[in-house]
């Protein structure tokens, strides 16, 4: 995806002084949980998901204000929310009024996330949770031993090795970063190396597993956590899950799938490019082009946008 080789504060500091950031965030949040929890638990269609770690987590559908096994508070979006992605390098267009943005983990910093939040906005920080890419400023730490088959469309990115402990300490400290940075949640790419040649045998059980784990880490920090495409497996982590990013679901004719979501009362922030691969530009897409974006079968209560294939700035609503 985007190369932005920028280093950000957060990764020039040394790892002494992330590890005193941290302990302090956590002795902070636990305590904060601890008095919120109790405060919180009652409110608004208040939902118990258990702890969230390995396997199903716990049930129960949509709902406000959640709490889970840590007692920490997290956010669950209301179905049919206005959003809006950019992920081509650092955020410097927030004048779309949407009610959550979706930016780059890396290449956005706490001042850009706080502005957001000033504007009355959530944000959601990305990252890609299945692929070692090779610009990031923390590409070093990867184990060769861990890295599968290259992705043919994206350069500089390879399959990664979920079941790795080295792997999923690297996402833990990602997931440090994106509380460090205030992100409300997070938008773990690439958990689907399963459709994909991955060259590491990882099958759709992995990545159930895999993507039960993050979602215990991150709500274990406070972070809400969505699924990014993979609709095979989402009986099996929907229960995890605050939100879906889907790509060309339209397109694709699957919306139906990803409406399992919607059906539970948590959204669906779905991304058609109408224009291809190669357009990128400020020009609006046909009549022709937003109705096949827009009117999906299944897709009424999604979030959409249609956007250009770089996830650059430039976005257009259905209505
Ligand atoms: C959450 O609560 C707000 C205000 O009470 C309501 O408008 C919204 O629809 C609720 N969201 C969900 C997912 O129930
Ligand atoms: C905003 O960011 C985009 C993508 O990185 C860049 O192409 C554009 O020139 C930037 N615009 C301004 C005004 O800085
Ligand atoms: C944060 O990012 C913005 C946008 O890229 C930049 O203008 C600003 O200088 C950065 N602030 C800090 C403190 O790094
Ligand atoms: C947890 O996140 C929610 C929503 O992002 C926030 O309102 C709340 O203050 C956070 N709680 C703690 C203990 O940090
Ligand atoms: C509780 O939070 C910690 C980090 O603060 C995390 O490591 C742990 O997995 C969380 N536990 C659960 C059950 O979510
Ligand atoms: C959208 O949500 C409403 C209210 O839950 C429901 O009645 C309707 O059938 C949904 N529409 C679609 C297309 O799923």
């Amino acid at each position: 995806m985007d190369k932005a080789p920028a280093k950000t504060g957060w990764a020039a500091w040394s790892a002494k002084k992330k590890a005193t950031i941290i302990s302090i965030i956590v002795v902070i949040l636990v305590a904060l949980g601890v008095g919120l929890g109790v405060g919180l638990h009652h409110g608004t269609g208040g939902e118990d998901e258990g702890n969230g770690g390995s396997g199903n987590g716990g049930t129960g559908t949509g709902g406000n204000g959640t709490t889970t096994g840590n007692g920490t508070v997290k956010w669950q979006p209301a179905v049919g929310v206005k959003w809006q992605i950019v992920l081509l390098g650092a955020l410097n267009d927030t004048s779309v009024d949407a009610d959550v943005y979706d930016i780059d983990l890396f290449d956005n910093n706490r001042t850009t996330i706080s502005t957001l939040h000033d504007l009355g906005r959530k944000v959601i920080c990305y990252f890609s949770a299945g692929t070692y890419e090779d610009w990031r400023p923390d590409a070093k730490q990867f184990d060769k031993a861990d890295l599968g088959n290259a992705l043919s469309e994206w350069r500089g990115e390879k399959w990664l090795n979920t079941n790795s402990d080295g792997v999923r300490k690297i996402m833990q400290t990602r997931l440090d970063m994106a509380v460090t940075k205030g992100c409300d949640g997070v938008d773990p790419d690439n958990i689907d190396a399963y459709d994909n040649s991955n060259g590491l045998k990882l099958t759709e059980d992995d990545a159930i597993n895999y993507v039960n784990w993050l979602a215990g880490q991150a709500h274990g920090r406070n972070l809400s956590v969505g699924l990014k495409n993979g609709g095979s497996i989402i009986d099996n982590v929907l229960p995890n899950m605050q939100w879906s990013v889907n790509e060309q679901c339209a397109q694709y004719t699957e919306c139906d799938t990803y409406a399992a979501f919607t059906d539970a009362n948590k959204p669906v922030f779905h991304i058609e490019y109408p224009k291809g691969n190669d357009e990128n530009n400020n020009k609006d897409v046909t009549t022709a082009q937003k109705s096949t974006a827009c009117n999906a079968a299944s897709a009424g209560n999604f979030s959409t946008v249609i956007k250009n294939m770089d996830l650059d700035s430039w976005v257009e609503y259905c209505s």
